[in-house]
């Protein structure tokens, strides 16, 4: 049986992700959940509704949320690490001051994606040096944002780390994907794709037999985007989501020849995005207002009433790459998986050091990637553009360099010039003093 911790335990997706855990049992099963947070009272919000969780599923798993790193990371054997250094509050900046110039923010791979790279690194690297100190065996699953950067000074820092770095979001995206195509579960798809974090396309969607579908994925996504039929929202609770499913048929009809991640609707129509974005009120305010409401709520609840049985929370079934990593590595499944590796040749046209995210197999000694081959020129643009972006981030952050971020800004796909790039650098270097280092 397994250990686990998950870090960042205070995070909002902790009790689905526990549920996911625990209904998983017979693949993975757990000796022992711990939740670690360096933020004693946000960790609180969810912790005993968690440990009651638990104790109703398995009262012989072990539970603890601690502030304690030595704790938190002595015995395990997996660390779910999916930490957020400045939390929602500075997510909220990390949009916001982007719009003062009317460029959209972004959290991952915008200039608020850069800002947050920067906060983000040293946190990530401070849990690796947990993890090698108390439990040199264990395997990081690190899903911590903005996750191509992150996995960019994993690969320049921590080079013989044990740590995977991966992403729900084609996860997500393959559940939309079957239920277009009609396949009862994503497994029964044989997928290839390629790109960067937040970035890449779905080039090939077969069944069991070899049939390819991905000219029928196309045809549909130009004419619906990711919804069934012309805006259908049945699959979309949350209305930012639901405006993302149907602006995938904007960007589809750039490239038609392959299914791209919607995130490219911030890099390809940041003006449309801003248009629609309320400067004063934006994705981070309203996962506050909704999420995090629900969810702290919802355990607000079960610890007052001491029992989880008529929770509303839900399996967070964006979660399951958790314990399909986990279980690939502890059981040498050989499971076909998209991580975020370095290149090494597999796109042949690309840089060998960039971080992709491309399919791997993975087994109990980690991930051997697949080979992609050469990419087209728009595909490879925009993808050169980007990665050197998040390469100059953490380039900033090993030399401390203004100049470094400035040039990040500049090259970044959503800032028009330079003008605005040092605009908005010198408003982040305000907002973030208690996080960034001294450029
Ligand atoms: C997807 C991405 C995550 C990202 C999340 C943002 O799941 O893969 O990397 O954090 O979306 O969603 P939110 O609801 O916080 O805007
Ligand atoms: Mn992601």
């Amino acid at each position: 049986k397994f250990s686990i911790v998950i870090a960042g335990g205070g995070s909002t997706y902790t009790p689905e992700i526990i549920l996911m855990l625990l209904d998983n049992l017979d693949r993975l099963p757990l000796r022992s959940i711990k939740l670690y947070d360096n933020d004693e009272e946000r960790q609180n919000h969810v912790a005993k509704a968690c440990e009651i969780l638990i104790k109703e599923k398995d009262p012989t798993i072990q539970y603890v949320a601690t502030t304690d790193p030595e704790v938190a990371y002595t015995d395990v054997d997996f660390v779910l690490a999916h930490i957020r250094v400045g939390k929602l509050e500075m997510r909220s900046l990390d949009e916001k001051i982007p719009l003062k110039y009317g460029v959209v923010g972004q959290e991952t791979c915008g200039p608020g994606g850069m800002a947050y790279g920067l906060r983000s690194i040293p946190g990530v690297l401070e849990n690796i040096e947990y993890m090698e100190k108390y439990s040199p065996n264990a395997w990081m699953l690190n899903y911590s944002n903005p996750a191509s950067i992150v996995a960019e000074a994993c690969r320049r820092f921590k080079p013989n780390s044990r740590v995977i770095n991966i992403c729900d979001m084609p996860i997500g995206m393959e559940h939309t994907i079957a239920r277009i195509l009609g396949f009862k579960n994503r497994k029964e798809m044989c997928i290839r794709y390629y790109g960067l974090n937040h970035f890449g396309w779905w080039t090939s969607i077969k069944d069991k037999d070899g049939k390819e579908y991905i000219q029928d994925l196309i045809a549909h996504q130009l004419k619906y985007g990711n919804c069934l039929a012309d805006d259908d929202a049945s699959h979309y609770t949350d209305s930012s989501w639901f405006d993302t499913a149907k602006k995938v048929k904007d960007i589809i009809a750039i490239d038609p020849t392959m299914c791209p991640n919607s995130y490219f609707q911030y890099y390809l129509f940041g003006d449309d995005m801003v248009a629609h974005t309320d400067p004063n009120y934006t994705r981070a305010d309203q996962v506050v207002d909704t999420r995090e409401k629900r969810v702290f709520g919802e355990c607000a609840r079960i610890e007052k009433v001491g029992t989880a049985k008529d929770t509303t929370l839900q399996i967070g079934i964006h979660a399951e790459f958790i314990v399909d990593l986990a279980t690939a590595l502890a059981f040498n499944t050989h499971e076909r998986m998209l991580l975020i590796v370095p290149n090494n040749g597999a796109i042949s046209n690309f840089e060998k050091d960039a971080m992709v995210e491309i399919p791997c197999i993975v087994g109990k000694d980690g991930y051997e990637p697949l080979t992609v081959g050469e990419i087209p020129h728009f595909q490879k643009g925009l993808m050169e553009q980007q990665v050197n972006c998040e390469k100059l981030v953490v380039d900033a952050y090993e030399q401390h360099s203004y100049l470094k971020m400035l040039q990040a800004l500049t090259l970044n796909k959503c800032v028009p010039n330079a003008n605005v790039a040092r605009k908005i650098l010198d408003d982040f270097i305000e907002a973030n003093k208690a996080y960034w280092p001294e450029l």
